[in-house]
């Protein structure tokens, strides 16, 4: 079963059309990231998705429960962070992970506690438990609240930009722990992210919201090969790289190669054919190479190009 299932989830705010027509299935397991401009719908789809609003049309399920028809299952099922604080600012960290804690049906005390302490720890916060939350860092908030997102061991998790605002030990620290929870317990989570180095390094697969709108879907490497055009090889040499370009122009296979100061890039229809015949003509030519890589723009160059394509 899937982990998530939504159809056509749409959310008006009067006229107007926040969330459209959102259809989208991702599997246990998966870390999803929902990447979009500010404003196009991320949050809004996280909240319909976590049951803290309900959609004007369409439905999801989490984990086979519908939100619209069962809304108390879905809830106990799914831990949330958004963007709106989640927070009590005149409850100290303590009292507030106490106070969710028990919200969640986490009844007994004797687990609890030890619970709170293992999160706290974790986030580098139990120095500060009894401070209130009001003269809280920017960081330290974040951290508290995704502390009290998966404070219940939920099997579905949405996290709305986890990582900003915190530094990068921080931010690393949440991607582990992402990374944990998924690969090793199985959870599903869902993030929407600005910070596609995050985006890339996390997510199984992505998809891009545009004014309310999920227009592509499917895994980091897909996008990036889908704006890759022709496949490049980048060849670094000891030396003056333009030489040797005119020699490679030459072998069958090739269309284009460019040369920067010690650098070779070769545009090729198939590398797998054409790399050796590449690396056997410059060692030939007495070049001396120190790396042969694939080249694919990152998901950042991905995502810029296929956002400014559609728009236009
Ligand atoms: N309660 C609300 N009432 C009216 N409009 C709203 C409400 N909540 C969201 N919107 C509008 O819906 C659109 C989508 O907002 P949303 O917060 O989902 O965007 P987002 O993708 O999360 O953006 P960001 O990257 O800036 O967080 C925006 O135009 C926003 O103004
Ligand atoms: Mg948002």
């Amino acid at each position: 079963m899937e982990a998530i299932v939504a159809q056509n989830l749409t959310k008006k705010f009067d006229s107007f059309t926040a969330v459209d027509g959102l259809s989208l299935e991702v599997h246990e397991g998966e870390v999803f990231g929902l990447l979009g401009p500010n404003g196009a719908g991320k949050t809004t789809t996280i909240r319909m998705l976590a049951c803290i609003i309900s959609p004007t049309s369409g439905t999801a399920q989490i984990h086979g429960r519908d939100i619209t028809k069962d809304p108390a299952a879905v809830r106990a099922m799914v831990g949330v962070q958004t963007e709106s604080p989640s927070l009590y600012e005149r409850l100290t960290a303590l009292e507030n992970l106490e106070f969710f804690a028990r919200a969640y049906g986490m009844g007994d005390p004797a687990r609890i506690q030890p619970r709170i302490r293992e999160l706290l720890e974790f986030f580098d916060l139990w120095e500060r438990r009894g401070d209130r939350v009001a003269v809280f860092s920017k960081g330290m908030k974040q951290k508290l609240a995704i502390a009290r997102a998966i404070i219940h061991d939920p099997p579905v998790l949405f996290l709305d930009e986890p990582t900003s605002g915190l530094d990068p030990e921080a931010s690393k620290l949440i991607r582990d722990l992402i990374l944990k929870l998924s690969r090793t317990e199985r959870r599903t989570i869902l993030i929407s992210t600005h910070r596609l180095e995050d985006a890339e390094r996390i997510c199984s697969r992505v998809g891009i919201i545009l004014r309310g709108e999920l227009k592509v879907t499917g895994t980091p490497e897909e996008l990036r090969r889908r704006v890759a055009g022709e496949a490049k090889v980048v060849i670094r040499v000891l030396g003056a790289a333009p030489e040797l370009a005119g020699s490679i122009n030459g072998i069958p296979g090739v269309s284009r190669v460019e040369a920067g100061s010690g650098e070779l890039v070769v545009s090729t229809g198939d590398p797998a054919l054409t790399t050796p015949d590449i690396v056997r003509r410059i060692v030939e030519m007495g070049g001396q190479i120190l790396s042969v890589r694939p080249f694919l723009p990152s998901l950042e160059e991905a995502y810029l190009s296929i956002v400014e394509g559609m728009r236009g």
